[in-house]
C-alpha cells in the first residue's frame, strides 16, 4: 500500500456499495444510511469524490458490470452481502451481552460509526492505516466518547501491544473482533498468529468474524480470466486462502469453535428476497468463531 494514500480498495468497497444501492431490483438491500454514509466518506477526499463521480456516470455503470465479470464476477453485491452478515454478527453480539467491538483493517466500513450512536454502553475501536484512517475521521467528524479509531500500520507495529496500549480497550470486556477483507492479504502464519492474538487479548468467549477465500484454482472460486492473469503475471497468488470444507477444521484448531458460516449460496437466501439478477461471487465466504 502506498504509504500516504488511502486504501484504493476501501475506496473500491464503497462503490461497489453504491451501485450495488443503485440498481432498483436490489432496492432496500442497502440501507439508506448505510448509503448515505458511504457517499459522505467519498465525497470528503478528492480520491472519493472521483469514485463518486464514476459510480454517478452512466459509462462507468454500463461498464462496471463487463468488468467485474472478467475481474471477480458478482463482487460488488457481495460486498454488500458480506457486510450484512456482519452486521448481523454484532446486532447478535451486542444482544448477547458484548460490550467491546473491535475492527482490524476497518477501511472505510460504517457499521460501527452506525453501531455507537445507539449502543453508548459499547465501546467500538477501529484499527487501519493511518492514511485511510484520517480521511474516515475527517469525514464521520469522528468524535464520539465510544468509538475510538486507531490510525496504526499494522506492518509496523504489533496488534496486541496496540490494543493493550489503548486506554480505550478493556480486556476485560466480552469482545467480537471483525476483520473483513483483509485475512487474504496476510501470510498463513500471521492468520494463526491473529487468532492466538485475540484470544490471548480477551479470553474464552471472545467472538470473530471473518471473511476467508478459497484458493483461485478451487471449483468453489469463480474469479474471472482477467483476475486470474494478473495474479499469474504478478505471481502473487492469495496469501492467504482455505477451502471452505477446510473452515471448521482450521477454526478448531486455532482454540475456536465455529457458529456460523456462510457462502453465495446461503447469503443470497438470507439477504435477497428477490433473488440476485446477475452472477453471485464464488471464493469468498464467511466465518463466525468463538473462542473456546
Ligand atoms: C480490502 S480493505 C477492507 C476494508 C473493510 N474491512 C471493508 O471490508 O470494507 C483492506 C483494509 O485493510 C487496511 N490495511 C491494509 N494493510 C494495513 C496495515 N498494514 N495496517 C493497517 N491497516 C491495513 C487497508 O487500509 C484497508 O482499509
Amino acid at each position: 500500500m502506498k504509504e500516504e494514500q488511502a486504501s484504493s480498495t476501501a475506496f473500491t468497497v464503497l462503490q461497489g456499495i453504491l451501485l450495488t444501492a443503485s440498481k432498483p431490483i436490489y432496492a432496500g438491500v442497502v440501507a439508506e444510511e448505510v448509503e448515505a454514509a458511504a457517499r459522505e466518506i467519498l465525497a470528503a477526499s478528492e480520491e472519493g469524490r472521483r469514485r463518486l463521480q464514476q459510480v454517478e456516470s452512466p459509462l462507468y455503470r454500463t461498464l462496471a458490470p463487463l468488468a467485474e465479470r472478467l475481474a471477480l464476477p458478482g463482487f460488488a453485491l457481495h460486498y454488500v452481502l458480506r457486510k450484512r452478515f456482519i452486521e448481523e454478527a454484532a446486532l447478535k453480539a451486542l444482544a448477547d451481552g458484548y460490550t467491546q467491538v473491535v475492527s482490524l483493517g476497518a477501511g472505510f466500513d460504517t457499521l460501527e460509526w452506525r453501531l455507537h450512536r445507539q449502543h453508548p454502553e459499547v465501546t467500538f475501536i477501529e484499527i487501519d492505516h493511518p492514511a485511510t484512517s484520517a480521511v474516515k475521521r475527517e469525514a464521520l467528524k469522528v468524535s464520539g466518547e465510544n468509538l475510538h479509531l486507531l490510525a496504526v500500520d499494522l506492518a509496523e507495529h504489533d496488534l496486541e501491544a496496540v490494543l493493550r496500549d489503548c486506554t480505550a480497550f478493556d480486556p476485560a470486556r466480552p469482545t467480537l473482533y471483525i476483520c473483513e477483507g483483509v485475512l487474504v492479504y496476510l501470510p498463513p502464519d500471521a492468520v494463526t498468529g491473529l487468532f492466538a492474538t485475540l484470544k490471548r487479548l480477551s479470553g474464552a468467549g471472545t467472538r470473530f468474524v471473518f471473511t476467508a477465500v478459497s484458493p483461485i484454482g478451487s471449483p468453489r472460486n469463480n474469479t474471472g480470466p482477467l483476475l486470474r492473469l494478473y495474479l499469474a503475471l504478478k505471481n502473487e497468488p492469495l496469501a492467504w486462502n482455505l477451502e471452505q470444507a477446510d473452515l471448521e477444521a482450521f477454526v478448531t484448531l486455532q482454540g475456536y469453535r465455529l457458529i456460523d458460516q456462510a457462502n453465495d449460496a446461503d447469503l443470497a437466501p438470507r439477504y435477497l428476497p428477490g433473488g440476485p439478477a446477475g452472477p453471485l461471487h464464488q471464493g469468498e465466504f464467511l466465518a463466525l468463531a468463538e473462542a473456546e
